[in-house]
């Protein structure tokens, strides 16, 4: 647009603005209960997407699903190193568009938070920094350094000019209605002391000077200057209070799981906590409350922080990382949501009145004028009763009671009318998939690119590849007169993250660092010859790190010590501060191998398998059908994977969890915290790539590249379709009805089919009484009603949905003075 015309539009924007809102354009606004839109203070649900962590064609499926969840907001920071690789170079293209990403949300009618940072922190490779910042002289990240703040606000201001050219922000109509500046900051804060203090102040007047016209706020920053409002991330922030009366009390991170790392076990968070400490948030006063992750998604290409942070960034989130609704979160959160919105004229009027009911129960009532919405909560971990208003209350242990007319329980956070499902992946191998066959390449063990160079002493990975590869080259070569001992070691002492080293063009050992410690200290065994002998040592990282004090500092590479010990006559020779020649990546990356279309691919029939360094390739038919798909690379060690050329991450299957931790009915009474709830100890974290669907091609050939570090058996791969599998549900007859019809009855059964064109076939299970298990192994107790699978049958056969109510009137009682409930397991076709 040239600039005349720029003028115009904006003057005309600007007009109707002022002259016909709320149509064009909104004001936001706070105060202390809330966000105030157009001089309405609203109770908000948000959810994060992080959109490069999908594709565009995943996008509006995944916004309406939080539409359709019940989300008013949608949350995502804005990834700088994928928007500005190289500096002054930008790129808002494909997985990075953006301003299309925020048009889709503003579209289907929900608001935007955009977290613009830059710094983001978000298990994204160096936090999103770009790595050239680090190479800007003089530059200290994320304090009062002068080069870092030019830079932090030339980008800032960039996204701001961007987002306002588009119209994008509430202000001018968009859907913009917040930004973030910086991320937690306060957590790390102290090592920096005064400098990091008035970095704050800083940040905070470069955001505001900005003129977004929409609210700033700064997460887990407790000296957040007016005007920005002080955030708080957690799994619970009930407890917070905002660092001025005039803030409303705000959540930007409920982490509605956590991530998992190679390595560690997969976390999970039962709904029923992140039911209470959402309801607990809004019973305290909270008005906004945004779920950290709403659709988690996954780390492609080498996106990934860390370091080890896995490919998956699933999270356990509502929606799953292929986009598939994950039951009963996403139902549960979805009543809940509409429980809390029945509230909002009361949440919206007043500050609550706490009070205690007893011990760990506790009421909060808004009350105003007419209106009336009262939270019961029993913070204690055990069943308890209380008396509200004259009225007697069963209150499950760990469980908030939504009452929207103080009367009547709409929902209890542990009590789930959602239905739950269960998925099935269905497996295809490469063989069925028409594949041709693989064809490979070897990738040169040590140095074989003519830019490699020489340097005296072992030299720090980072500042050396400038992230531009995962790989760095070590290598030397040392002559023995005469022969040597056999029991000679190779100790490497390395800042990380795993190495394979090589001797005389064979491997010798491996070693790798955990999330928890980077760090890589090894002692391998190794046989050296009379003469000259090589020793190549591959350093890798496996994505930067991403969080603490300083961490653009804490580096990678083998640094050292490296010695050989055990020589002959006992010695030890230290190899640290020798000539080394350096190799950063590998032939194959500058080669361009990923793309599958360039190299001398060897195709005779002696394909090599675990061998260390191969490049593999073949074409295969896309999996028919729409369902998601992913590869699953057992049989394979450690490496990355392109399909048609897009890289869908690090695959490393053979990083195995540890055997303990885990439990698979994980008691959601009492606090989380990211150990408690593991599953999948003992096997590898993970099996299982996403390949989007629009990255395969459906009439025509595919073709998939693995480089594969430290050997594998590529004929092993298969592919799998991810399908939803039966849908079950368990009620009680304590449970509140469907949220739909509170006041009129009792508790009732809602069956639904996942698919609009699906009707339920078949009841697998169905018992009325003490039923007890999971989805997919229900049981039935030592009550139950004989009639209840035909009663079930009945209601059910042949429709998409049905109700069936939970009470002795439907079913008979099998047995006087017990609490029954219905635990059905249906399929759907
Ligand atoms: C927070 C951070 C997020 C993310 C989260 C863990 O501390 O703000 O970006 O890293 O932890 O998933």
């Amino acid at each position: 647009m040239r600039g005349a015309t720029k003028v115009v539009v904006f003057q005309l924007v600007w007009f109707l603005c002022i002259h016909v809102p709320p149509m064009f354009c909104s004001n936001v606004t706070y105060d202390h209960r809330a966000l105030l839109i157009d001089g309405k203070r609203r109770v908000l649900v948000s959810g994060s997407i992080h959109y490069p962590r999908s594709t565009p064609e995943m996008w509006p499926d995944l916004i309406q699903k939080s539409k359709d969840g019940g989300l008013d907001v949608i949350e995502t920071y804005v990834f700088w190193n994928l928007h500005e690789p190289v500096r002054g170079q930008y790129n808002f293209e494909g997985r990075g568009d953006l301003v299309k990403f925020i048009k889709l949300v503003g579209e289907v009618g929900l608001y935007v938070h955009l977290r613009i940072g830059p710094y983001a922190c978000a298990e994204w490779n160096y936090g999103g920094f770009p790595v050239w910042l680090h190479f800007i002289p003089g530059i200290k990240f994320r304090t009062d350094n002068e080069p870092f703040k030019a830079e932090m606000q030339r980008f800032t201001a960039k996204i701001v000019d961007m987002m306002k050219q588009e119209n994008l922000y509430a202000s001018q109509g968009g859907p913009i209605i917040l930004s973030q500046i910086e991320n937690e900051y306060g957590n790390i804060d102290r090592p920096y002391g005064a400098a990091g203090k008035s970095y704050i102040k800083w940040a905070a007047s470069m955001a505001t000077s900005l003129n977004t016209g929409v609210p700033w706020v700064m997460c887990q920053q407790a000296d957040a200057p007016d005007p920005i409002i002080n955030t708080c991330n957690g799994f619970y922030c009930d407890q917070f209070t905002p660092n001025s009366n005039t803030k409303p009390k705000m959540w930007t991170e409920n982490w509605s799981g956590w991530f998992l790392a190679f390595g560690g076990a997969v976390p999970y968070r039962p709904v029923e906590d992140l039911a209470f400490a959402v309801a607990r948030f809004y019973q305290r006063g909270g008005t906004f409350q945004n779920y950290y992750m709403y659709h988690g998604g996954t780390n492609f290409g080498r996106s990934s922080g860390g370091p080890f942070i896995s490919t998956s960034y699933d999270y356990d989130a509502p929606i799953d990382e292929y986009g598939i609704i994950r039951q009963p979160k996403w139902g549960h959160l979805k009543d809940l949501h509409k429980a809390i919105k029945l509230c909002e004229e009361a949440l919206i009027a007043t500050d609550p009145t706490i009070t205690s009911l007893g011990s760990n129960l506790e009421a909060a009532v808004y009350k105003s004028g007419s209106v009336c919405a009262a939270f019961l909560a029993n913070i204690g971990t055990s069943d308890a009763t209380a008396k509200f208003n004259g009225n007697s209350y069963q209150l499950p242990a760990w469980s908030v009671s939504i009452l929207p007319d103080c009367k009547n329980v709409v929902l209890n956070t542990a009590q789930i009318n959602s239905a739950i499902t269960t998925s099935s992946f269905t497996t295809q191998s490469l063989e069925d998939s028409s594949s041709s066959g693989w064809s490979w390449i070897s990738e040169p063990i040590g140095i074989s690119k003519k830019d490699s160079f020489s340097k005296f002493g072992l030299v720090e990975q980072i500042n050396t590849t400038a992230d531009k590869s995962d790989y760095l080259w070590y290598s030397l070569s040392i002559d023995f007169e005469d022969d040597v001992s056999s029991q000679t070691v190779l100790h490497i002492e390395s800042l990380g993250h795993a190495l394979d080293a090589f001797i005389n063009g064979k491997l010798a050992g491996s070693g790798k660092g955990n999330s928890g410690n980077a760090k890589v200290n090894v002692d391998i065994p190794i046989t050296l010859v009379a003469g000259k002998n090589t020793i190549d040592l591959l350093s890798l990282t496996v994505g930067l790190q991403n969080y603490g004090s300083f961490f653009d500092t804490w580096g990678a590479g083998i640094t050292g010590p490296v010695t050989l010990k055990g020589l002959k006559n006992g010695t030890t020779i230290d190899l640290s501060s020798r000539q080394w020649t350096y190799q950063i990546g590998l032939q194959g990356e500058d080669l361009g191998l990923s793309s599958g279309s360039v190299g001398q691919w060897n195709s005779q029939s002696n394909l090599p398998k675990n061998q260390p360094l191969t490049w593999y390739k073949t074409s295969f038919v896309a999996p028919s059908g729409n369902d998601p798909v992913a590869i699953d690379f057992t049989g394979m060690g450690k490496g990355e994977a392109w399909v048609n050329g897009q890289s869908i991450g690090r695959y490393w299957p053979t990083y195995v969890s540890p055997n303990s931790g885990c439990t698979n009915s994980c008691d959601y009474r009492g606090y989380y915290y990211q150990s408690k709830c593991l599953k999948n100890c003992g096997k590898p974290s993970q099996t299982l790539y996403h390949v989007p669907r629009s990255w395969l091609k459906s009439d025509s050939n595919n073709t998939l590249v693995l480089f594969e570090e430290s050997g594998g058996d590529p004929t092993r791969i298969s592919f799998v379709t991810k399908q939803i599998g039966s849908v079950c549900s368990y009620i009680s007859e304590s449970h509140p009805p469907p949220i739909q019809m509170w006041r009129n009855s009792g508790p009732v059964m809602s069956l639904e089919c996942p698919y609009p064109n699906q009707v339920i076939s078949s009841i697998k299970f169905a018992s009325f009484g003490t039923p007890y298990g999971a989805c997919g192994s229900f049981n039935h107790g030592s009550c139950s009603s004989s009639s209840a699978p035909y009663i079930v049958q009945k209601a059910c056969i042949g429709s998409r949905s049905c109700n069936i109510n939970v009470s002795v009137n439907t079913f008979g009682d099998p047995c006087r003075g017990v609490t029954k409930s219905l635990a059905v397991e249906a399929s759907c076709n």
